[in-house]
Formats: C-alpha cells, structure tokens, sequence
C-alpha cells in the first residue's frame, strides 16, 4: 500500500508478512536451493538486523541447530557483541545431529565470531521421557534449561518433515506415520502438516513454540524455493513478532498461492 511505500518498506516483504501473519520479513535476492552464497547474504542480513534491533547489556541468545543456522553463525560479527554482552544458549537438547549442526556447535561458533559467550546442554534427542526427566534435575543441565528460560532472543530454522526425519534416523515406522499423517515441516522438534497441525512431537528438553510467545524477538531463518511448504506450515504456529528471513525463492513461491 502507499503508506509502506512511503515509509520505504518493499511491498513484497510487507504482502508476504500479511500472508504468513507474522509482523516481519525480509527478503534477499536469489534462492539459496541453486545458489549457495544466499545463504550467506540472509547471515549478514541477520548480523545487521541484531545489530539494529538488540538493546545494549546482557542478551541472552537461544539458537537451534541445522545446516541453515551453521550458515548463519559463521556470519555474525565482533560489531555485535558492542555495548552488548552476549551468551549464546542452545534452544533445545539436539545432540544426535551431526556433530557441526547440533545446537551446541552453533551456540560455540556463534560465540567465537562476536566475541561472546556460550554454555552447551549435553542431552540427546531421542531418549525416554522417563530417562530424560531425572536428568533435567542435574545442576549443569539445569543452570542452562534456566537460561534458555530467559532467553531474550531466539534463532531458529524450519526443516523439512521427511528431510528431518532422515536426518534423525526415525524409525521406519515413525516415517509412515508421518507420511500418513502428510508432514510437511519440522521445527522444535514438532512436525506440522500443510494446515499447520502438530502431527507428531520429538519429547526434548529446552525451548517450545509456546514459550515463544514471551520472547522479544525470535528470528526465523528459512530460505529456498523447496522449503516454501514448510515455512508456510510453520508460520501458522509461529509467534506474531517473529522476524523471518528468507530468500526470493520461497519468497516468490509463498505468494504464487495467495
Ligand atoms: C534442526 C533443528 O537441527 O535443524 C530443527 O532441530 C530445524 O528444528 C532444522 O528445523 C533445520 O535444518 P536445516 O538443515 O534445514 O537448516
């Protein structure tokens, strides 16, 4: 519209806000699916985006884990960590990803490229709710599940339903039913189908998108034209002032339909 316009607010990333329901988009050109070095582009726009929007002090930062957030992490810049006091937190327990995008490794190289902090949380994905509970009682556990209570800043990606549950070595059988089920995305450790229902939940530790809700800003990083239903899935559960940063090919691909 005129207003945005005026204001100077490119009507595409407005129009695609208004489609997803979200207060914030930005978008950068290309799409990350043929063209690696978007991904790039999207870390540093996230750089001068935190840069921007993070008040001076302590800021405590819950990221996840993933091949996008991995990107990211290795874009942040010391100009960051100015007047601000930085502790990067993993959002949730992610141990059983490869090792370079378990939450933890972003959290560290999150650290060592602005000059910051971070604490690691040591509890696999995929264990019982019966063993996981004892273990939310031990000190070291405990003093970062407070931490990521206290997150002012969340960073997060969205992963594709059968991509993620490949990566995680599901079981066969969790596979179908997801597939029966028709998942499209991942993100929490929730999978959500088109409409953007919880259609199966990976009990971890850590963060949920309920606890979202509390959080000033809450950055979503999810780029190429094939990731475009899951965005889309996501965002139906995704907290209002979220920021997402995306690319032109999930972009263009996400307002084709609306
Ligand atoms: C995982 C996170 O590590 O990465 C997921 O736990 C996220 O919540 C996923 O959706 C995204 O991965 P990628 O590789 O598509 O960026």
């Amino acid at each position: 519209d005129l207003m945005s316009d005026l204001l100077g607010f490119p009507k595409k990333e407005r129009r695609l806000a208004d489609v997803l329901g979200i207060d914030h988009v930005l978008i950068v050109s290309g799409d990350c699916d043929s063209q690696p070095r978007v991904l790039e582009s999207m870390g540093q726009l996230l750089n001068k985006t935190l840069a921007v929007l993070l008040p001076d002090g302590e800021n405590i930062i819950a990221a996840m884990g993933g091949t996008t957030m991995a990107v990211m992490a290795k874009e942040l810049t010391p100009a960051l960590a100015k007047q601000r006091d930085l502790l990067f937190v993993p959002a949730r327990g992610g141990v059983g990803e490869l090792v370079d995008i378990q939450a933890n490794a972003i959290c560290s190289e999150m650290a060592k490229q602005t000059g910051g902090r971070h604490r690691s949380l040591y509890v696999p994905e995929d264990i019982s709710e019966r063993t996981y509970q004892p273990l939310l009682q031990e000190p070291s556990i405990k003093s970062v599940l407070d931490l990521i209570g206290q997150a002012n800043v969340v960073i997060h990606s969205i992963g594709e339903a059968m991509t993620m549950a490949q990566r995680r070595n599901m079981s066969a059988e969790i596979i179908g039913e997801l597939q029966e089920k028709q998942a499209v995305a991942e993100a929490f450790g929730d999978f959500f189908d088109e409409s953007g229902q919880v259609v199966y939940k990976i009990p971890r530790i850590g963060l949920q998108i309920p606890d979202l809700t509390e959080v000033p800003y809450v950055f979503a990083i999810a780029a190429g034209q094939n990731k475009a239903k899951a965005i889309r899935a996501y965002m139906h559960n995704a907290p209002q002032q979220t920021w997402l940063i995306t690319d032109e090919g999930a972009a263009n691909s996400l307002l084709k339909g609306a």
